[in-house]
């Protein structure tokens, strides 16, 4: 059965460790693809997104394997150019495998993404991007056909900042000939991450974190080997459900300076915390201020992944607050759900309003989409009685371990197989790795 069942109620304590970031590992697994070598991702999420993106770079003719937690990458014969929808459909992310399998073989033809479905999410800026580079696509019913002989560097100016496109644009460019431009790029720290990636390879990047990024194309690349860098959703998830039990957690591996937008809010509605010794630690204890106005924004703003684990906290506080959606136009699916609970959530277009206070009672909700599906967990956590999340497999796609993490701090949750985690895991200082 694909569920979880929770006893809520119970502040969290304790520590655990962050996992790495799932959407910094997947654009870099597709930028491995630019070298005709082994790479190696270090401290990558064993997530479901990750793990198709893998069987999809095998489809391509890629030899993976995992030590631990370092995942490596043979792309030496790696030459398929073609994705069946059955891998794409899965992860939205296997769009941007385009742009690398242009810069590597000129050629590719892929089924189109599937991923959360959160709002419309076209794929023109993408597209864009590589026609800008010399791309000659076609966009069939099921799939999108593109060839070039080698890309081509250019100006390219997006009308809306988006971190698919903008790294679509990078992993284009690297190897194309001559110089690019990127204009109005997206600054979320993955984009950095990628490019800190592609230069340890060997591509000329610079500007990643501003606006305009510039890329001198090389003729070759050389294999990628980094650690993957910590998941500040995650993160952001995990201090959510501190503040929603108004527990004390600690993180080890927190990201360094990416939740700025997401902790300012965490002050604002009571919580606390500190750097000490490497971790964050953070006090939900005085979690009790409602939010009169939130709006999601591009980085460094306050993110939209984190909006629905934050609209759960907000349920449990007093008083109305207000959150307005600017990214997606269909991501308060989480909102019906948690008022079965016993929330009081109103939605309008991108506008929800949480009339919060009135306690939660635990019953069965469905989750829908990874995040939404997060915020579902946080919710049972602060609930009195026995909740069931279904749709547990949405929430694996970016939560490594999610439930052992947790468990590890008190919560009380139940895997379909019966296992109570809080009965074999009574110490919240172990880390999760121990837990593997
Ligand atoms: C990435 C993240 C996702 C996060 C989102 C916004 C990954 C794997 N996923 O998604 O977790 O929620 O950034 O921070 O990194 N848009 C267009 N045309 C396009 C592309 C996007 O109009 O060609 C629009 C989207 O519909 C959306 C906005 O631009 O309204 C931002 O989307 P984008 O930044 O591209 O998000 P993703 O890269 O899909």
């Amino acid at each position: 059965m694909d569920e979880i069942r929770i006893a809520g109620g119970k502040p969290l304590y304790g520590t655990v460790s962050v996992q790495g970031s799932k959407n910094a590992a997947l654009p870099m697994m597709a930028a491995s693809l630019l070298h005709r070598g082994v790479s190696v991702l270090k401290g990558c999420p064993k997530i479901a997104d990750v793990f198709c993106m893998e069987e999809i770079l095998r489809e391509l003719g890629a030899v993976t394997w995992w030590e631990d937690h370092d995942l490596y990458m043979d792309c030496t014969y790696a030459d398929g150019t073609e994705i069946p929808c059955a891998f794409t459909g899965k992860m939205r992310s296997s769009v941007i495998l385009l742009g690398a399998l242009l810069g590597r073989s000129g050629m590719g033809c892929l089924g189109y993404p599937g991923g959360c479905v959160i709002g419309q999410r076209p794929i023109d800026l993408h597209l864009y991007a590589l026609r800008k580079l010399g791309a000659v696509i076609e966009e069939g019913p099921f799939l999108i056909s593109a060839m070039c002989g080698r890309l081509l560097g250019n100006e390219i100016c997006f009308a809306n900042k988006s971190v698919g496109a903008t790294e679509q644009g990078i992993l284009g460019a690297v190897l194309a000939k001559g110089e690019t431009c990127l204009k109005n790029c997206a600054r979320e720290p993955e984009i950095k991450w990628l490019c800190r990636y592609l230069r340890g390879m060997g591509a000329e990047i610079q500007g990643d974190g501003g606006d305009c990024i510039y890329i001198k194309g090389v003729e070759e690349l050389k294999g990628g080997d980094m650690q993957v860098p910590a998941d500040r959703i995650v993160a952001g998830t995990y201090l959510c459900a501190c503040a929603a039990t108004r527990g004390k957690v600690a993180l080890t591996n927190p990201p360094e300076g990416e939740l700025d937008a997401f902790l300012e809010v965490y002050r604002k509605i009571g919580g606390q915390y500190k750097v000490k010794s490497g971790k964050l630690v953070a006090d939900g204890s005085g979690v009790r201020h409602a939010l009169p106005l939130l709006e999601t924004e591009v980085y460094p703003g306050f993110p939209t992944d984190l909006q629905s684990p934050l609209m759960a906290v907000l349920a449990t506080i007093p008083g109305e607050s207000h959150i307005r959606e600017m990214i997606f136009e269909d991501r308060f699916k989480a909102a019906a759900e948690l008022n079965r609970m016993g929330a009081g959530i109103t939605v309008t277009g991108r506008d929800a309003w949480i009339q919060g206070g009135s306690p939660l009672h635990g019953c069965t909700v469905y989750a829908e989409e990874l995040r939404g599906g997060a915020a579902l967990i946080l919710a049972a956590l602060a609930a009195e009685g026995e909740t069931t999340v279904r749709g547990y497999s949405y929430i694996c796609r970016g939560y490594e371990h999610i439930c052992e993490d947790l468990a590890a701090l008190g919560g009380v949750i139940m895997k379909d197989t019966g296992t109570d985690l809080y009965e074999n895991i009574h110490f919240s200082e172990k880390t999760a790795d121990q837990y593997q």
